[in-house]
C-alpha cells in the first residue's frame, strides 16, 4: 500500500440508493484489482433518503456479480465534497447539471482555488456506453438494474485505464 495521499472519486446519482452506490463498489473493485491507490464514495444530489441502505434490487442484482452494497447508506452532496474529493462522476446529464449547480455555491463558499473537484460523467471515457446517461432504474424493471450493473462495469474499466496512464497512484 503506497504512503500517498489516494486520489479521490465520488460517484453522484440523485438518490444515492440505485446507481452511485452500484458505481461506488463497481469502480472500487476495479481499482483494487490494479492495486490502484484510489478511494471510492457516493453521494447523492438530492437528501431523499438519508442514511438508507442501497435500493433491496440494487443490492439483489449486485449480489448476484459478487458486488455486496449491503454496508453503504446514502447521504447528499455538500459544499465540503468540491475540497475532499478529485474527481465527482455524474450517472446522468441532470446530476451533471445539479452539481454544477451545487459547485457555484462551493466557489462563492470557499473561493474557486480552494476547490479540487473535476465534474466527468461516468461514463466519459466508456467505449460501448460512450458519454451516454446511465438510465435511473428506480420505477422500472430488473433490466434496469442489470444495465446499471452492466454500464458501471464498462464505464469502471475505462476509468481504471485512464487512472493507470495519467494519475501517478
Ligand atoms: P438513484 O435512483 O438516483 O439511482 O439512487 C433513485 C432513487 C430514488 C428516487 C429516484 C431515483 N426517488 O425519487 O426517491
Amino acid at each position: 500500500m503506497s504512503s500517498k495521499t489516494p486520489y479521490k472519486v465520488l460517484c453522484v446519482c440523485l438518490g444515492n440508493i440505485c446507481r452511485s452506490p452500484t458505481a461506488e463498489v463497481v469502480l472500487r473493485y476495479f481499482c483494487e484489482q490494479q492495486h490502484l491507490n484510489i478511494r471510492v464514495d457516493s453521494a447523492g444530489t438530492s437528501n431523499y433518503h438519508p442514511n438508507k441502505a442501497p435500493d433491496e434490487r440494487s443490492q439483489k442484482h449486485a449480489l448476484k456479480r459478487g458486488y455486496d452494497l449491503s454496508s453503504l447508506r446514502a447521504r447528499q452532496l455538500n459544499v465540503q465534497d468540491f475540497i475532499e474529493f478529485d474527481l465527482i462522476l455524474a450517472m446522468d446529464n441532470e446530476n451533471f447539471d445539479n452539481i454544477q449547480t451545487l459547485q457555484h455555491q462551493a466557489e462563492l463558499k470557499f473561493g474557486k482555488n480552494k476547490l479540487r473537484a473535476k465534474i466527468a460523467l461516468m461514463s466519459e471515457h466508456d467505449e460501448i456506453y460512450k458519454q451516454q446517461a446511465l438510465p435511473d432504474p428506480y420505477y422500472g424493471g430488473a433490466n434496469g438494474f442489470e444495465r446499471v450493473l452492466d454500464q458501471c462495469e464498462s464505464s469502471s474499466r475505462a476509468w481504471v485505464n485512464i487512472f493507470k496512464n495519467e494519475l501517478a497512484v
